[in-house]
Order: C-alpha cells, then structure tokens, then sequence
C-alpha cells in the first residue's frame, strides 16, 4: 500500500449484512461512498449509523457482504495487510478518546510514534501544524481533563489527521456542541477538505444543519436498509414524501410522539408531592 496508488478512496458496500450476534442491523446494503468527498451518514438513532462506522473501520465484521475500501476487499485480506488497511484510517471517536495521562501534543503525536521512526523533531512540527489546523496550537501542553468537551473533540480530529488518512471517519462530531462550537467544528471539516482535496471524509451526523453546510454527498439510513444514497443537490431536489419529512425532522418528531411512555399512578405522584411538599418546606 504506497502513497502513488489512486489519489481518493472510494468506499463500496456491496451486500453488506451488519449486526450483532443474531439482530441484523442493516440487511444486504449495496452503496458507494464517493472518494475524495464528505460524505454524511444520517438517520434515526439506532439506524445502524455507528454501526457501520465501527465496520467500516474494521472493528468488527460484516456477517455478510463485501465493504471494499479503493481496491481493497477488506474483509477477504490476509491480516497482516488488513491491519496495514486499518492504519490507513482515521477515525475520531465521539468523545475524542483522548488518553488522559498525556498532553495533547503528545496524543496526537501518537500514531506518528508508534507507526514510524520519524525524529522527534519533524514529529513535534507535523503534531503543532495539526494542533494549529484545529485551532489548539496554544493547548498543546494541556491535558485532556484540562479541556473543553469541543476543544477535545477538535483535539481527536488533529489526531486522527495526524497520519493523513486517505480515509476520515467522524462519529457524531457536532453532538453535546453548541451551535458556536458545531460551526466551528463544521468549518474546521470543510477547511480540512480543503488542505486534502483527496481525502474522503465520512461523517456520521444527526445533525441537519451540518449536513447543508458540509456534506457533498449524503446517505441515509432508515429500516435496515438504504433510504437515500445521492448527492446532496439531489437530496434537496428530492420529491419523495419520506424524505422531504426526514429533512423536516418530521420524521424523528413523530416516531418520537408514537412511543409509549410509562406513566406514574396517581398515588404514586400523591406520595411524591407530599414528600417534596414536607422537604422544601412547602404549605
Ligand atoms: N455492541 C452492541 N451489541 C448489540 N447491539 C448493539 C451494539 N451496538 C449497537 N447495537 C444495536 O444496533 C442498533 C444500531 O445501533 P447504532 O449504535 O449503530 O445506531 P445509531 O444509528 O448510531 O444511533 P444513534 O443515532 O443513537 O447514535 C441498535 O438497535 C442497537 O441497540
Ligand atoms: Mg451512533
């Protein structure tokens, strides 16, 4: 695997079955993801989102199906190689996965020391350039439990470039931000495509103003299969009821107002307020 081969990695599903023990999650999906692009991976929570993201970085294996990274069947490749693969992947965690005992240069410096024997001093100017790319140059001496939760997401992103991936993979990057630090974390991907017009950043996302600001391309998932796999231009064209609600969020409103919930008996809420009623004080 050397850096001349083909420029951008494209991502091919081809009758992907993914889950868990015996529940399939998604049931014989068939897609590409475009290389050299962002592409966003939306859908309800528990659509399987993060799950084919763990596949596609190959912490777990399809039941069945193919997923071929560029040329490469994943699945199907002696395990020396496939771990060669994996490293050619970045992946930022959703809570950064930072290690707590080290500063943040030092995290990020990681998979350069790990994976090369590069001197210390090319390794402390590529770990600076990627702090400064994510706005952290001046954090570099902190420590993760020094940070905030979007400095340590922006932290996991410096480190998960530091290798430049041919193949970004970003679970949830805007969630538990405020929309300062979700823009912030939006213009930071869009300044990364920039730096690495070949790279192909995945992203996975609730997030529907992300997606308009971000996404090239978009795929979403919905009752175990593909729901939607196009450009994001044909995305907002689309005429299909489903996923016009979906943009709406409509969707995601009305599933929520069908679950059933439990309630309290009324006794139940009787004792309760009593008991509040004596602790604060009340009549
Ligand atoms: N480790 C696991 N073992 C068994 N089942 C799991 C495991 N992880 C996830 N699942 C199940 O797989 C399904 C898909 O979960 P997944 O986490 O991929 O959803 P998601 O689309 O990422 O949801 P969210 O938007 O809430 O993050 C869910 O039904 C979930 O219960
Ligand atoms: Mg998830």
């Amino acid at each position: 695997m050397t850096a001349e081969q083909k420029k951008s990695w494209e991502i091919r599903l081809e009758d992907l079955t993914l889950g868990y023990e015996d529940k399939v999650v998604l049931n014989k999906i068939n897609a590409s993801i475009p290389g050299g692009k962002i592409s966003v991976i939306l859908g309800s929570s528990g659509g399987g989102k993060s799950t084919l993201l763990r596949h596609l970085v190959g912490l777990r294996r399809p039941m069945s199906g193919k997923i071929i990274l560029d040329k490469y069947d994943m699945f199907a490749m002696p395990d020396k190689e496939f771990r060669a693969l994996r490293r050619r992947m970045g992946m930022l965690f959703q809570d950064g996965a930072l290690l707590g005992s080290m500063n943040l240069a030092d995290n990020v410096a990681l998979p350069l020391r790990e994976h090369t024997s590069l001197p210390e001093e090319v390794i402390r100017e590529v770990v600076l350039y990627n702090l400064d790319l994510v706005g952290l140059a001046q954090a570099a001496d902190y420590y993760p439990n020094e940070l905030s939760g979007g400095m340590r997401k922006r932290a996991g992103l410096a480190r998960a470039m530091v290798a430049a991936p041919p193949i970004l993979l970003c679970d949830e990057p805007t969630s538990g931000l405020d929309p300062i630090n979700s823009g912030q974390m939006d213009a930071l991907l869009l300044n990364l495509k920039e730096q690495n017009p070949d790279m192909t950043i995945v992203v996975v996302s609730h997030d529907i103003e992300s997606l308009f600001t971000i996404a090239d391309h978009v795929m979403i998932l919905h009752g175990g299969g593909i729901a939607f796999n196009g450009t994001l231009e044909e995305l907002k064209n689309t005429q299909d009821q489903f996923l016009k609600r979906f943009l709406d969020r409509e969707t995601i409103y009305e599933e929520s107002r069908k679950e059933e919930h439990r309630s309290l008996r009324p006794e139940t809420q009787e004792e309760v307020r009593n008991a509040l009623d004596k602790w604060l004080g009340r009549n």
